[in-house]
């Protein structure tokens, strides 16, 4: 009897400002190589010219260090997959570029993905020596993230429906904005987090936005944060730097109950229990809390990411690309990067 191969996909992110490459062999993780980009922080956040040059500098050694760390070499993989979209033009050309020219050069299939459901598929990547407990389908997925604010309903690996989404900011970049009017540095939501620990979060009142139905809206939380600052600081110039830790809780506060509000309205309306969360914002320690004390009020079986999975990673492109394999789903040397990408 034929032995049945491995299916080992190399994954490409380079949707934003991370370069990464990672190693699967059938949905398991082997290796997860990321590459940051520094550049950006001195201009309060990612300047996209400097990100794809950036870019074009980190994927050739990004995509050999995760070949070695595996221990895997370009004629033992199944196929290559790369974020197609959504993201930053520059930036996804040189990861659809570069996998164009892996994949002919090596002989294998090329798969497409969309960097969104790849976040949501960070759920399903298996890690050496953990417990592996996915989400089961149906399940709803509160996707968070500097571009994205989305409720999911997940009904298979490559069948996802948005039931609810910003209409104008998303979580992350509500996070990074407020940080940057504190003087925080970018990207700014981690910071938030970590002055949010020290503080009391029902301190400050900020707006809560009225948007009717599973929809969210951040971008009036920016603007009520930006002129609560400018009064107080009329009145008293060290008023951020004296009551940081306070304004970080109080507005982390804000936004998680923005998120939370719509995830629970969600999991009623459809009466889904198996609840998940992904994406960058997914590694707020308040929010990972707050969901678990949710999930405990409610009986929901919860799925969190590991902290590594949660941000730009192309371990969750290679899972996705895994899927998409078994799928029979390939792209051709065709294929262009798409700046919008719907899930
Ligand atoms: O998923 P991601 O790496 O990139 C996108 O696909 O957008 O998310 C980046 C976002 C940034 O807005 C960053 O501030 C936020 O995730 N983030 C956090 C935390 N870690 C990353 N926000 C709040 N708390 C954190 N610990």
């Amino acid at each position: 009897m034929k032995e049945k191969r491995q299916v080992v996909i190399l994954g490409i992110e380079s949707s934003c400002d991370d370069t990464s490459a990672a190693v699967v062999s059938d949905g398991r993780i082997l290796s997860n190589c990321i590459a940051g980009q520094k550049v950006h922080e001195a201009y309060g956040g990612v300047v996209p010219e400097l990100a794809s040059r950036a870019h074009q500098q980190n994927i050739i050694p990004v995509v050999d260090q995760a070949l070695k760390a595996a221990g895997v070499d370009a004629s033992s993989l199944s196929a290559v997959a790369f974020t197609r979209g959504p993201g930053l033009l520059g930036s996804l050309l040189v990861g659809v570029s570069f996998s164009k020219g892996f994949a002919l050069a090596s002989g294998i299939p090329l798969i497409e993905v969309n960097h969104l459901a790849g976040h949501v598929l960070a759920l399903f990547i298996e890690e050496e020596g953990k417990s592996f407990q996915p989400p089961a389908f149906p399940f709803l997925c509160l996707l968070v993230s500097g571009g994205n604010s989305q409720i999911i309903r997940v009904n298979d690996y490559l069948d996802m429906q948005v039931i609810g989404q910003s209409i104008d900011d998303a979580a992350g970049e509500a996070f990074d904005k407020c940080a940057n009017l504190m003087g925080l540095p970018y990207p700014g939501g981690p910071h938030i987090d970590a002055l949010a620990k020290k503080g009391r979060s029902e301190r400050f009142v900020f707006s809560k936005p009225q948007v009717p139905g599973l929809d969210y809206s951040f971008s009036g939380l920016k603007t009520s944060f930006l002129y609560f600052l400018r009064d107080n600081l009329k009145k008293n110039p060290q008023f951020v730097e004296q009551n940081k830790a306070d304004l970080a809780a109080s507005l982390q506060r804000t936004i998680i109950e923005n998120l939370l509000d719509k995830l629970e309205e969600a999991a009623r309306q459809t009466g889904t229990r198996e609840i998940a969360v992904a994406g960058g914002v997914s590694a707020n320690s308040g929010l990972r809390t707050a969901l678990q004390d949710l999930a405990a009020t409610h009986s929901w079986n919860l799925h969190i990411p590991s902290i590594e999975f949660t941000t730009d990673n192309a371990a969750m492109i290679a899972i996705a690309g895994y899927y998409k394999y078994l799928n029979n789903e390939f792209a051709d040397q065709k294929t262009v990067p798409f700046s919008r990408f719907r899930i």
